[in-house]
């Protein structure tokens, strides 16, 4: 077989129902950029998605759905390893082993974790504290060099190095340590109602966030009435928050470059450049929403890519859990 000498890249995004234009121009779209000159993993981060209450068949629909998402945005399965993380039993596992490194404080003073003990009040877990473990698991169980996200998890990447370099000087080398990979456009993309906040799918104003399913007219209608800043000129400045973010997702969805988007909209409108904006993310997300409309419908073929990539991602992650229980002790099975 021939050898495959490139670096490894891991990201995974949760199945948790709504996918964002955040998910998609922070890490999905950079996926596909990558996928030639890395050795690419790709999960659904289903195991992550149980940190907050979920409706159980809804959870299920979210996984096709995500996974129907990952291919229509040009995530190739006979390119990369595509696999569900809870059909691969060495997450969690791992995740057992190097929460006896880990401290409570390291991970009570996460951002996310402050966010959703707020969020979810009723129902602060062990499973939202150590959401960033089963993380370090994911990424380390397979040696990823890279780690492509949004500027939101950087705080996590930090932990799976930590707990990398910890692990290592505590037994010997075992796990690469791991180097985030954040996109210098689009890696924080903002709220339409409040371009201070990041556009989140848990935001309780829908008119916060671009779904990738919402249709045409409705993608439209939220570019329209997103908020704005003082002034008048389109263009990029710390202090116009708005006009930068709309800046951003139009560069992002057009490939132009935001000096070139601020010429094209010299002298216009914010009314009319909402527009365009509103237009150009409805054209780019078009013929996506068509093709995973026609992927979806074919759940025998996304159960087939699920078990081809699960049995793929198990020979990696059997053989570096092996490593890890022998290094602490644990004894092989023999049979
Ligand atoms: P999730 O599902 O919350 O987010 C998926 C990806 O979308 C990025 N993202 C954004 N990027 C730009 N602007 C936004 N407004 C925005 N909102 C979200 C996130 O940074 C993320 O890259 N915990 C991970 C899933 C995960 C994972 C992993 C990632 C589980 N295991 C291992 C990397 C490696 C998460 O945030 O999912």
């Amino acid at each position: 077989m021939e050898q495959d000498n490139r670096k490894t890249l891991f990201s995974a995004v949760q199945p948790s129902g709504i996918l964002t234009l955040g998910n998609y121009i922070g890490a999905i779209r950079n996926w596909k950029l990558l996928m030639n000159d890395y050795r690419c993993i790709y999960a659904l981060a289903d195991l992550h998605t149980l940190t907050v209450k979920q409706v159980p068949a809804e959870l299920r629909a979210h996984s096709y759905d995500l996974a129907a998402w990952y291919i229509a945005c040009g995530i190739d399965p006979e390119k990369c390893i595509l696999f569900v993380q809870s059909h691969v039993h060495e997450h969690a596992e791992l995740t057992w082993v190097l929460n006896t490194i880990t401290y409570p404080g390291e991970l009570s003073r996460m951002t996310q974790f402050k966010d959703k003990s707020r969020s979810h009040a009723d129902n602060v877990n062990m499973g939202l504290m150590d959401y960033p473990v089963l993380m370090a698991s994911d990424i380390l169980l397979y040696s990823a060099d890279l780690v492509p996200v949004g500027a939101d998890q950087k705080q996590h990447l930090e932990i799976a190095r930590d707990l990398a370099i910890r692990f290592n000087g505590r037994w010997s080398d075992t796990f690469t340590v791991p180097e985030p990979y954040i996109s210098k456009s689009g890696a924080k993309i903002m709220s339409l109602q409040d371009p201070e906040k990041k556009m989140s799918k848990s935001d309780s104003n829908v008119r916060a966030f671009i779904s990738l399913d919402d249709d045409r007219d409705t993608i439209i209608r939220k570019f329209k009435s997103a908020v704005t800043d003082s002034g008048s000129e389109v263009r990029a400045a710390e202090d116009k928050p708005g006009i930068t973010n709309l800046l951003t997702i139009y560069s992002c969805v057009t490939g132009k470059s935001v000096e070139e988007a601020e010429k094209e909209f010299e002298g216009q409108l914010y009314g009319q450049f909402k527009l365009a904006v509103g237009e150009a993310v409805a054209d780019h997300l078009e013929p996506l929403k068509k093709e995973k409309d026609r992927i979806i419908k074919d759940k025998d073929y996304l159960d087939g890519v699920f078990s081809n990539g699960a049995a793929q991602a198990e020979r990696i992650a059997g053989k570096m859990l092996s490593k890890v229980y022998r290094k602490v002790g644990l004894i092989p099975r023999k049979f």
